[in-house]
């Protein structure tokens, strides 16, 4: 069974009166109406406890979307026990009919649940109509469909034989089960997660962020839905460090696909490390983790290219996108107008919730998030090595708004040009005339990242330049162009050095990770 490379699927624009703008409109009034009591999926059954956490929109710290169970040790062993149940017959199911559940649950939320996937990602994570429709939507309809194409292809891969004789590989899911944890900022990535690793014959045991819940469930339902059976991806919310103690102790323990920060990759990393004699095999450890994401420009660049890739590439999703630009090297010669144009920009940003469509900026995730982001941003008020360009409000009265904030620093190692903020917070160093070389150098030095940025030049002499000096400083680059906006099949996504294991999701070279290939000789 091969499955064609697909289409990516088309992103709706919501335009005023357009039938599916109110289709969302929709959407959201009956997810508000809901008040839904969220319960655990493992195995066969909805498990609901008596510590309950509320659900509330980012935006809207009054309102109640609903709750959801808290569960304990007992939960994460239960999950456990239920996915090596369902393993056997989950592995001897025809790849064709695994398949058809994950294209099943794709077509489900393009046709049936797209409305509602994009309200729960709205309100859950605060995110605007078209943000969401390209993360809960699009990139997770991709993720599925692509994903099939790409297992369909590895399958078919087979080695030559010599006379006499046949050889084939078998790719055989993984002994044991697959413990996916995945963030808040993707709903998309919450869905990747664990169906990629399911996909190819594996359980799973699915953490999400508690502030991912929302979407997560509804995508939990629809896989049901489409014909997952029981057990093979279980949801489970229970704190971190409890997963962490149960799975990764126990004997059946084959592998972790993280998204997250490096801090916590790391710690998982040493634990995963410390128990190894525990484990049947040795686990596979694929991280997608954090970014300090560059956008570094030539003094040939266009002014309006800059300011547009900065604006675009800082601000949308509030910043809170791994991929996010927060630090930009802007050459002095234009300087002066790329910082008229980001006034201009920030000043004309709509803050609010995303029930008004009109709103470009909507909340970030949660206080942590919020007094994190602050933090940096007051520091930068009271520090003579930096001043605010623009933006530097915040206000958590009835949601968590930051305002997109800009920073000028002369010191091109100051804090906020290396440590990764995650929210809406952009600082530019100035580089003086004749330096573009060693500021290439700075760029690849200053943080311990690696996951994406840009190279904005007219003149190609320097595009090469930089393309070459940079080249483990982003596992994605981008040449005249935000660093944001990976798509599924067209750009692989990951990044290197404290970004992660640099497993591009999206890609065919992600989902060998979850197969561990039998070679079997036959000799005739
Ligand atoms: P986070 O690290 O706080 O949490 C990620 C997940 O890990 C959550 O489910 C959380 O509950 C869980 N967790 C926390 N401590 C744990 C522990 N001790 N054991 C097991 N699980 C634990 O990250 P976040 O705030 O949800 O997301 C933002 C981070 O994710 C940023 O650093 C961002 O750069 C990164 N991110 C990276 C990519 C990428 O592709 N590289 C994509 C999205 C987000
Ligand atoms: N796909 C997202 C981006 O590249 C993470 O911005």
């Amino acid at each position: 069974f091969s499955y064609p490379l697909p289409a990516n699927e088309p992103v709706l624009n919501y335009a005023p009166g357009s039938k599916e703008r109110e289709n969302l409109k929709a959407a959201l009034a009956l997810l508000k109406g809901e008040k839904l009591d969220v319960p655990m999926y493992i195995g066969a059954d909805e498990v609901r406890t008596s510590k309950k956490e509320s659900l509330r929109p980012p935006h809207e710290h009054k309102f109640v979307l609903g709750q959801f169970s808290i569960g304990e040790k007992k939960h994460v062993q239960q999950a456990v026990d239920a996915a090596v149940g369902a393993k056997r017959s989950w592995e001897a199911m025809s790849w064709e009919s695994r398949a058809g559940i994950f294209l099943k649950a794709a077509d489900l939320i393009a046709t049936k649940y797209r409305g509602q996937m994009n309200a729960a990602t709205m309100l859950g994570q605060s995110k605007n109509a078209y943000q969401a429709e390209i993360d809960s939507a699009c990139e997770l309809i991709d993720f599925l469909r692509f994903n099939v194409h790409f297992l369909s292809e590895i399958y078919t891969q087979q080695p030559i034989s010599g006379a006499g004789m046949h050889n084939r590989l078998e790719y055989r899911p993984l002994e044991g089960f697959v413990l996916a944890i995945t963030p808040f900022n993707f709903t998309a990535i919450g869905g990747n997660l664990p169906t990629s690793a399911a996909m190819c014959g594996n359980v799973v045991v699915w953490k999400p962020a508690h502030t991912q819940i929302y979407s997560a469930q509804l995508f939990m339902r629809i896989l049901k839905e489409a014909g997952l059976p029981d057990g093979v991806i279980n949801l489970i919310y229970v704190d971190g460090p409890v997963v962490g103690e149960v799975c990764f102790n126990h004997r059946e323990f084959a592998g972790v696909h993280f998204t997250g920060s490096t801090g916590v990759f790391n710690h998982m990393w040493e634990t995963i490390g410390k128990n190894i004699p525990k484990y049947r095999s040795y686990p596979r450890i694929v991280g997608e983790t954090g970014g300090k994401d560059f956008v570094m420009v030539h003094r040939s660049a266009d002014p309006g290219v800059v300011a547009t890739a900065l604006l675009r590439g800082a601000f949308e999703f509030q910043g809170q996108k791994c991929s996010a630009a927060s630090r930009a090297y802007i050459p002095s010669n234009i300087w002066k107008e790329v910082k008229k144009l980001l006034i201009e920009g920030v000043n004309s940003f709509k803050m609010g919730s995303v029930e008004d469509f009109s709103n470009f900026i909507n909340a970030v995730i949660d206080e942590r998030s919020f007094d994190k982001i602050k933090g940096y941003i007051d520091k930068a008020k009271r520090d003579s090595k930096a001043s605010i360009v623009v933006g530097g409000t915040c206000d958590k009265k009835e949601g968590y708004f930051i305002q997109p904030t800009v920073i000028e620093t002369k010191d091109p190692q100051y804090v906020t040009m290396c440590e990764e903020i995650f929210g809406p917070v952009l600082t530019v160093y100035v580089y003086p005339a004749g330096s573009f070389e060693k500021t290439l150098d700075l760029v690849d030095s200053t943080s311990p990242y690696a996951l994406t940025g840009s190279i904005i030049a007219t003149d190609r002499a320097a595009i090469e330049t930089a393309t070459k000096r940079l080249s483990n400083a982003a596992g994605n680059f981008y040449i005249n162009d935000k660093p944001t906006g990976a798509v599924v099949g067209q750009q692989p996504f990951g990044g290197a050095r404290a970004s992660g294991t640099n497993d591009k999701a999206g890609s065919i070279l992600n989902l060998y990770r979850w197969l561990s290939v039998r070679t079997v000789k036959e000799t005739f």
